[in-house]
C-alpha cells in the first residue's frame, strides 16, 4: 500500500509572514502521520514556512517551479539545487499555470523533472486537459502525451518514485470538480502508460487528483480507483479547510 499525498499549492498567496503564522499553527493541529503532506509555498515565502515547520518537520516541503539549468543568467528563475539547499523536497513540475499562463512546454516538462531528479528531489509533474479538448473526446490523448513526454529523460528508479498529479484545466479554481467517475477513468488511463513504462510497478507511483477539490468533496474523490491522493489549491490557503480535508 502507498502512502497517500496530501499536497497544498499556495500558488501566489501568503508572504513570508503570513506563511510562517500558517505552517505553525498547521504544525500545532496536525495529528495524522499516516500520510504524506507537502506544503508548497511561493519560492520568497519557502524559508520562512520550512523554518516555522521544525526540525524534524512532520510535513515536506515544495516550491511551485524550478528552471531546468543548474545556474546562470536566468533573472527571475530559481534552480532545482537552489530548491534543494532551501529544504525543497518536490518540485511541482507543468502546473496548467505553467503552461497555459506562462508557455510551459512538453519539452520543458522533461528538463525540469530530469534536473528535479539529479538535483535529489522528487517532480510532481501536473497533466491535464482544457475544457475544449476534453469536449472534442482528446482527454486520454492529451494527458498520454503530458505524462509520456515529461517523463522521457527520467530511469526507471526515477520513474517509480516520480508523483504524477491530474488538475483538469477546467476544474481549476472554477469550483467545478471532476466527478469520482471522471477522475478514476483518466487516473486508469495515467495508470496504464505507467504500467506501459515500468511495468508492474506501476502501481508504486502515486497518482494525484487536483481541481476544486474541498472538504465536501475530497472523501468521494479518494474513493475513486486509482487516486493516491490530492492536490488542492483554495482549499489550502486556510488552516480549518486545509486540515478538514487532510482528515478524510
Ligand atoms: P484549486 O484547488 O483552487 O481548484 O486549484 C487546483 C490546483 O491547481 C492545485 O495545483
Amino acid at each position: 500500500m502507498t502512502q497517500q499525498i496530501f499536497a497544498a499549492n499556495w500558488k501566489m498567496n501568503h508572504g513570508p509572514t503570513a506563511a510562517a503564522g500558517i505552517v505553525s499553527e498547521l504544525r500545532r493541529r496536525w495529528r495524522r502521520f499516516d500520510v504524506e503532506m507537502i506544503i508548497f509555498p511561493p519560492a520568497l515565502s519557502f524559508a520562512s514556512a520550512r523554518a516555522a515547520a521544525g526540525d524534524p518537520s512532520p510535513f515536506k516541503f515544495g516550491v511551485q517551479n524550478v528552471y531546468y539549468a543548474e545556474r546562470g543568467a536566468f533573472t527571475g528563475e530559481n534552480s532545482a539545487p537552489m530548491a534543494k539547499d532551501a529544504g525543497a523536497d518536490y518540485v511541482l513540475v507543468g502546473h496548467s499555470e505553467r503552461r497555459h499562463v506562462f508557455g510551459e512546454t512538453d519539452e520543458d516538462t522533461a528538463k525540469k523533472c530530469a534536473m528535479v531528479e539529479r538535483s535529489g528531489m522528487t517532480p510532481l509533474l501536473c497533466v491535464g486537459e482544457t475544457l475544449d479538448q476534453r469536449n472534442r473526446g482528446e482527454t486520454a490523448g492529451v494527458v498520454t502525451r503530458q505524462l509520456r513526454a515529461g517523463l522521457a529523460q527520467l530511469d526507471q528508479v526515477e520513474l517509480t518514485t516520480s508523483v504524477i498529479a491530474y488538475e483538469p484545466v477546467w476544474a481549476i479554481g472554477t469550483g467545478r470538480n471532476a466527478t469520482p467517475e471522471d477522475a478514476a477513468e483518466t487516473h486508469g488511463v495515467l495508470r496504464s502508460v505507467l504500467r506501459d513504462l515500468v511495468g508492474d510497478r506501476a502501481a508504486e507511483v502515486r497518482i494525484l487528483y487536483g481541481g476544486s477539490v474541498t472538504p465536501a468533496n475530497v472523501e468521494q474523490i479518494l474513493g475513486a480507483a486509482d487516486v493516491d491522493g490530492v492536490l488542492v489549491g483554495g482549499a489550502s490557503l486556510e488552516p480549518d479547510s486545509w486540515l478538514s480535508i487532510c482528515s478524510a
